[in-house]
């Protein structure tokens, strides 16, 4: 029987322990694998048989969760590694090498843009991030070195959508790779492989695992590209996500459908209230009809996720007042956790990209990161209503002054 994803994250890849019948999953926190003969351990380190040989290139329990993630994005394996931005350099450093170009879209996680700026160029790497809403400007800023197309969408901090297919389609056209961070959807609301992308990858430290309690990232695609990442990449810089973390995980994942169904609502009811509001200027949440990309958000995405960015009249001071204001919401790098968490991206997330470049991306001084917990919506409204209301009255009384 075909079930549908949010039966599949419960059920999927984990089933009853043969010897005990045990439903939940064991932890095996090995290391070192014993095998019978010097042919058995040659067979699992040539990948000739399934299997760990060292606990730097995989563990059961890590593996039990890959396979997982492998069938909620319908890839045909997974890498499980010790963060996102672990994920994101083992995916790009698997297609890319001195002296290759890779395309970025241009409103990329703030870890992202560091990576392609000061690192990658370390490695003869060089980077060009390009406004991939529009495929035609893809399509110019493709080089003959070009080796990779690198998309995030829905895009950490300004919510852009981009029309994965159409890109697959050009990445096709001209066989470069096209990788996609899936992290703001999760695997439930959006399947970047359905669209022809050929790699996908997560910050599972954000709704994945939901709970604010680990790091980890994990990478989907082909068999052998994937088996390349394991061997070359991960193991050679030593990027293993740990037994006890992949446990949290499999344990936090059984609730992700219902996670992000309340994230969606509670989002779309913040976002709402929030373009209502006389102090905010814009709103940025792909469920607005205002969204610039609304129509191919419902096309693309099954839900339009729980991170909302606005501007707030009154530029960056208003907006650092605002987020001082806030009772409920924690000021906090991070998102996708059941508590809502505010961040200002300029001086905090996106801190990394100089300011003419952050202007260019669209990250404005005056712009604020809002990841929509699992409270109450009432709260989450009245929190933010509160400190609005607060940051008005203020200005209001500067301007008597
Ligand atoms: C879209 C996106 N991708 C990747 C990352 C990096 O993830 P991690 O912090 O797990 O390394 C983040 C972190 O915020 C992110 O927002």
């Amino acid at each position: 029987m075909e079930w549908k994803q949010g039966t599949k994250i419960i059920h999927e890849g984990l089933y009853p322990d043969a010897e005990t019948g045990m439903v939940t999953q064991s932890i095996t926190p090995a290391v070192a694998y014993a095998f019978p003969d010097s042919e058995a351990a040659e067979a699992v380190v040539s990948g000739e048989k399934e299997g760990v040989c060292y606990g730097r290139y995989g563990n059961p329990t890590v593996r039990t969760l890959e396979k997982k993630i492998a069938l909620l994005e319908g890839g045909e394996d997974c890498l499980g590694l010790a963060s996102g931005m672990a994920a994101i350099s083992t995916a790009l450093l698997t297609f890319l090498q001195n002296g290759d170009h890779v395309i970025v879209t241009k409103d990329v996680y703030g870890g992202t843009y560091s990576f392609m700026e000061s690192l990658a160029p370390r490695f003869g790497i060089e980077a060009s991030f390009v406004d991939c809403t529009s495929v035609q400007q893809i399509h110019d800023a493709i080089r003959p070195n070009t080796k990779a197309i690198y998309i995030e969408t829905p895009s950490n901090p300004c919510l852009t959508i981009l029309d994965i297919e159409e890109i697959a389609t050009l990445c096709k056209s001209v066989e470069i790779p096209l990788i996609v961070d899936n992290t703001f959807m999760s695997p439930y609301l959006q399947n970047p492989l359905e669209y022809g992308a050929d790699i996908v990858l997560h910050s599972a430290t954000k709704y994945i695992n939901g709970h604010g309690d680990v790091l980890a990232g994990f990478v989907v695609g082909d068999k052998n590209i994937i088996q390349t990442m394991r061997k070359k990449f991960m193991g050679n810089l030593g990027q293993n996500l740990n037994a006890w973390d992949a446990y949290l995980i499999i344990r936090g994942l059984k609730t992700l459908g219902l996670r992000m169904d309340k994230h969606c609502s509670n989002a779309q009811q913040a976002a709402e209230f929030l373009e209502s509001h006389p102090m905010i200027q814009n709103v940025f949440y792909p469920g607005l009809a205002s969204h610039a990309q609304h129509h191919l958000a419902k096309k693309q995405m099954k839900g339009m996720g729980g991170i909302v960015s606005f501007e707030v009249k009154g530029g960056v001071e208003a907006g650092k007042a605002l987020i001082n204001n806030l009772e409920l919401a924690m000021i906090s790098f991070s998102l996708g956790d059941p508590e809502t968490l505010v961040q200002h991206p300029a001086s905090m997330t996106h801190a990394a990209i100089p300011p003419e470049e952050r202007v260019k991306f669209g990250i404005t001084d005056g712009l604020i990161r809002l990841s929509v917990g699992l409270e109450d919506s009432t709260d989450i409204i009245k929190d933010l209503k509160l400190a609005l209301d607060k940051v008005e009255a203020d200005l209001q009384v500067e301007n008597l002054k």
